[in-house]
């Protein structure tokens, strides 16, 4: 997945951080870094303090929070290249909610975003996917497949906001204008079986700017990560300028 994002972010992963889940064992920094992202560029957030606190002693940035409310807080001028969201569940509300704090800002205009979901573990969208999934089926499309009834849920959303702002007449312009939309999300989906059995389902998309130019949502998230985010980014300044020789140096290494 790391190779699909980094060749979609380009040079941007030099001047934007990304984002990601963390997790106990933090695999996916060790990876990016391998594979050339400068360890300040990587933003860790994670539910957990113990998986915060053990990046902190490791010197890299990371935030404790629920990422939908760190999308949120996220400052309106600072830019995302690209947040990945490893999840260790299926497609919960939380999920979509995390989304649409993506769609409808500024600093993800164009960012890069990666969904990785279980199936399984999801009873709450149960009725939901069913009925996602007979529209899919109608399409010729797997309805099982999280990643696309993520994509087409997001079609409807746009779709719907559309309509309640009333941007456009009636449902059938309305679908019609968003199907265009849909395609600019860029996406693709993969799919892969462990040997456990498990099916995992991922999406990755880029963020329409169409969709955040005409946006006017701002910072709104809780005061305490607006601050905490504040700080982190004060300090991921401060470290970069401080010692340009040191990541020179483990840039031109590998
Ligand atoms: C599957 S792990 C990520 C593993 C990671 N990709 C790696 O390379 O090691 C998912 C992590 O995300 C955290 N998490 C799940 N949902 C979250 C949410 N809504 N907000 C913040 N953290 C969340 C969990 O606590 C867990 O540590």
């Amino acid at each position: 997945m790391w190779n699909e994002v980094l060749a979609r972010v380009g040079d941007r992963r030099r001047r934007h951080p990304i984002l990601y889940l963390a997790g106990p064992a933090d695999i996916d920094r060790d990876i990016a870094m391998q594979k050339g992202v400068l360890g300040q560029n990587l933003i860790a957030i994670d539910k957990y303090p113990a998986n915060v606190e053990a990046i902190r002693r490791r010197g890299y940035p990371s935030i404790r929070g629920r990422i939908e409310d760190v999308l949120r807080a996220w400052p309106d001028d600072w830019p995302v290249s690209a947040v990945l969201l490893d999840y260790c569940s299926g497609l919960e509300p939380t999920v979509l909610v995390a989304l649409e704090a993506m769609l409808f800002r500024r600093p993800f205009s164009g960012t890069e975003v990666v969904i990785n979901l279980q199936r399984g573990r999801d009873a709450s969208t149960n009725s939901h996917r069913a009925r996602v999934g007979q529209v899919l089926l109608s399409r010729d499309k797997n309805p099982k497949h999280r990643g696309l009834i993520v994509a087409y849920s997001l079609m409807e959303m746009l779709c719907n906001l559309r309509l309640a702002n009333g941007d456009l007449p009636d449902a059938s312009t309305a679908l019609r204008r968003v199907e265009c939309l849909y395609r600019s999300l860029n996406w693709r989906t993969f799919e892969y079986r462990s040997e456990t059995r498990q099916t995992y389902d991922s999406l990755v998309l880029t963020v329409p700017p169409e969709i955040t130019a005409t946006s006017a949502w701002s910072c709104v998230g809780p005061v305490k990560l607006r601050n905490e985010i504040r700080a982190l980014r004060a300090v991921r300044t401060r470290r970069l300028n401080e010692t340009p020789s040191m990541f020179a140096l483990s840039q031109a290494s590998r």
